[in-house]
């Protein structure tokens, strides 16, 4: 089974309360489960195109007819790096994704990778009766880790990253979607980190034979 960890944090995994639970769920994964292949991607170390106007342009030209080798070579650039992140995705078997919560949402590059892996006729198509998604096989574990707290009502009703993240997935064909909140870490004193961190890493932890069966 394949494992593609996601991280979505510019940060030093040591100053990250996510990055940190991760961490600590990845050693457990290592330790319990050696039959896992472990790939990671690191959202802030990687190449992950925003859409713009070459990669809009592009996608135009590539459905217009034109081959690949005639897009500038910006372009293809772009397009090569959105493909080889859309590959990595398809040849994991679950994904297990990390972010921070930022102004609601997630950072951007989460949102870039998202946009790597929307593509219609690759994961996704049109049918008379409303879209399909085409993603089969996968699952997500996805930790959130956040100054306030968002797990329940009625602060959830901001949890976008989670709700977005949860949308997207279900789109693609993946009804199995976990969520695991490392909550209210600014409001948590310095001497608390830890324990936040081994809440969080414990609930995922409890989760892992569903998640890995
Ligand atoms: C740019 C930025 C925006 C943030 N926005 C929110 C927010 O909307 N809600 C919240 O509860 N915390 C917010 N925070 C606090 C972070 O979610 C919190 O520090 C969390 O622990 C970050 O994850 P990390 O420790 O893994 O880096 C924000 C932090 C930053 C740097």
């Amino acid at each position: 089974m394949r494992l593609l960890y996601v991280t979505a944090n510019p940060h030093e995994e040591e100053h990250s309360f996510g990055l940190r639970t991760g961490r600590a769920v990845l050693a457990h994964i290592k330790q319990k489960y050696p039959e896992v292949d472990v790939q990671a991607i690191d959202l802030y170390n990687a190449e992950v195109p925003e859409i713009d106007r070459d990669v809009l342009s592009a996608w135009g030209a590539l459905q217009a007819g034109t081959a690949f080798t005639d897009l500038p070579a910006i372009a293809q650039t772009k397009i090569a790096h959105m493909n080889a992140i859309l590959e990595q995705f398809l040849a994991a078997d679950r994904l297990f994704i990390v972010n921070p919560m930022w102004n609601f949402g997630a950072p951007p590059r989460f949102k870039a990778f998202i946009d790597s892996l929307v593509i219609v006729n690759r994961t996704f198509r049109y049918t008379e009766q409303g879209p399909v998604g085409l993603v089969e096989g996968k699952k997500v574990l996805h930790i959130i880790a956040s100054g306030g707290k968002y797990s329940a009502p009625p602060q959830s009703a901001y949890a976008f990253t989670k709700t977005h993240t949860e949308a997207v997935f279900h789109f693609l064909g993946i009804q199995d979607v976990h969520t695991v909140w490392v909550e209210g870490t600014a409001m948590t004193p310095p001497e608390g980190a830890q324990a936040l961190i081994d809440n969080a890493t414990q609930q995922a932890i409890d989760v892992l034979p569903q998640f890995l069966s």
